[in-house]
């Protein structure tokens, strides 16, 4: 194969420097992003087609920023600074940098002030066009070779060119939706100026990680714990596709799966996909710590330690050593908590995918779809043939059931609640309804109401049906049915489940109310 062309970001630390890749992957775009600390020399030996120069919280003035190496720029690559990374080439080359203590943020509109090869078509003359600006410093004097390519009303240098040297620079950020010619900008450098031919898809991602994992994990077992969800299936796949037998998964029953979830799972990872895997049977020891507990935050606290303890005991007993355990954290995990390719930017939140592994078990993380986002993750499954029943699921979330009990849980709780959801579930794909929802799900109410069931008065509980629409999980919609679907539904579930005699439909969009109920 062709050396494969790429192009580097390198990441100042904006919380958003992963968007550029996703907007450029989404063209088809090899990229790949390294730290602002990395040696020019490391980023060189790429042979990178094209550099990107990050945003970033810093300012060119403070001690300690960094900077990027006087020779980038003369060494015949093409160089998009973005933000922080244009403000960078510009002090860098010898322009001037001006600090502000104001901050211009938000939706700003650009007129091209000079036509450049790299706007031509995107960008007309005479028409103003949406970016997004979020910074305080700003472009003073433009250094020897550069001229201004668009501005806007409250800052003269928006965008900037040195077409000879092939080095740009923009004050907004091309990458975030609020952009909308973004990602054309973002496009046409990487096609027109850094003549990127090449297209790359997610079985480039599979290739380029085989030897990043084989690296890292050197001859060291790995353990995988799966949960039945997209993101766990798709990392075992992929580990076991690279690493073979040095993947060991493992899949723990909590007591808090849905109707046969368990069994259908463990069947495709066994019989389809032919993983090494053992499943634990924890559903007592779930079942009996969270007794009498109401509280969501303290189910999900006891969940989340419950399953550490499981762990931790499996591993023992399987008498083997694991150096490394997989998980399947998604970009959306970490872009609140540092930079996932290591940059410097400002942690914001911590997050903790699985609540915090006790030192002793001194398990590294290995974590190979960290910088992908969800519709990737799904892309990436279907390139490694990932069972549909498996792919095309909606989420399901790690505390399962417990959290559509808002009460305390019993055996009896749960059948109910089981039965009434797999009544909904199959309803919605009769209807072929269930691939348009982004989540389905039933609630059972810790309420008992009146109702009469032949001429009988019977004093039984309610189960709530919610469904909605979302992209990522953020912000849903709630799914607008037919009433007849939903009268339909609401009949079945009553014929069928002993102890529910009223169903209702929860209408209310996210915010203000969340998905889940608790
Ligand atoms: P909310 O209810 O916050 O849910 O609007 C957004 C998405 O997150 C899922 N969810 C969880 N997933 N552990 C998880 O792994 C949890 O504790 C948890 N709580 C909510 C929820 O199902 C929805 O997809």
């Amino acid at each position: 194969m062709d050396q494969k062309q790429t192009l580097v970001i390198v990441d100042y630390g904006s919380q958003v420097t992963a968007l550029i890749a996703r907007r450029l992957r989404l063209f088809e775009v090899f990229c790949e992003i390294v730290p602002a600390h990395t040696p020019l020399q490391t980023i060189l030996d790429k042979k990178p087609s094209g550099i990107i120069l990050s945003g970033g919280p810093a300012s060119v003035h403070e001690t300690g920023s960094f900077l990027p190496e006087p020779a980038l720029f003369s060494a015949g690559i093409p160089v998009l600074g973005i933000c922080y990374g244009m403000q960078s080439l510009v002090h860098v080359l010898g322009g001037r940098v001006e600090s502000s203590q104001k901050r211009e943020f938000g939706h700003a509109e650009c007129f091209v002030t000079t036509s450049t090869r790299w706007l031509e078509g995107i960008w007309d003359q005479g028409t103003p066009h949406t970016v997004w600006m979020s910074h305080s410093d700003h472009i003073e004097t433009l250094p020897t070779g550069f001229v201004t390519v668009a501005r806007t009303s409250s800052i003269p240098h928006a965008a900037i060119a040195d077409e000879a040297r092939r080095l740009y620079g923009v004050q907004f950020h091309p990458e975030v939706i609020h952009t909308p010619t973004g990602g054309a900008l973002l496009e046409s450098f990487a096609r027109r100026i850094c003549g990127m031919t090449q297209h790359w898809t997610m079985r480039g991602y599979l290739e380029a990680m085989t030897p990043q994992i084989k690296d890292t994990v050197g001859n060291h077992n790995v353990l995988c714990a799966l949960s039945g969800g997209v993101d766990s299936s798709v990392t075992a796949l992929l580990l076991h596709r690279i690493l073979g037998p040095q993947l060991q998964c493992v899949f723990v029953d909590n007591g808090l799966l849905r109707l046969n979830e368990a069994q259908q799972v463990l069947d495709t990872y066994r019989t389809t996909h032919h993983l090494p895997i053992d499943d634990v049977d924890a559903s007592a020891i779930f079942l009996s710590r969270l007794q009498g507990v109401v509280d969501p935050e303290e189910k999900r606290k006891i969940i989340g330690k419950t399953f550490i303890d499981v762990f931790d005991q499996h591993i023992r007993s399987t008498g083997k050593t694991f150096t490394f355990l997989a998980q399947g954290t998604l970009y959306p995990d970490v872009i609140e908590s540092t930079s996932p390719s290591g940059g410097p930017s400002a942690t914001i939140k911590s997050h903790h995918n699985v609540g915090g592994l006790p030192e002793t078990m001194n398990l590294k993380l290995l974590e190979p779809l960290r910088m992908l986002f969800k519709d990737e993750v799904r892309l990436l499954g279907a390139e490694l043939g990932l069972d549909p029943s498996i792919l095309n699921r909606h989420p399901f979330p790690g505390p399962g059931l417990a959290v559509r009990i808002p009460d305390a849980i019993t055996p009896e709780k749960l059948t109910i609640l089981r039965q009434a959801d797999a009544i909904y579930i199959q309803a919605l794909h009769d209807a072929g309804l269930y691939h348009d929802i982004w989540q389905a799900f039933c609630v059972l109410l810790p309420v008992q109401t009146v109702g009469v069931m032949g001429d009988a008065r019977s004093f039984e509980s309610v189960i709530a049906l919610r469904a909605v629409t979302s992209l990522d999980g953020m912000t849903a919609e709630s799914y607008p049915f037919s009433h007849a679907f939903l009268s339909q539904t609401a009949n079945k579930i009553i014929n069928a489940v002993r102890g529910v005699n009223r169903v209702v439909y929860d209408v209310t969009s996210k915010p203000p109310a969340t998905i889940e109920w608790a």
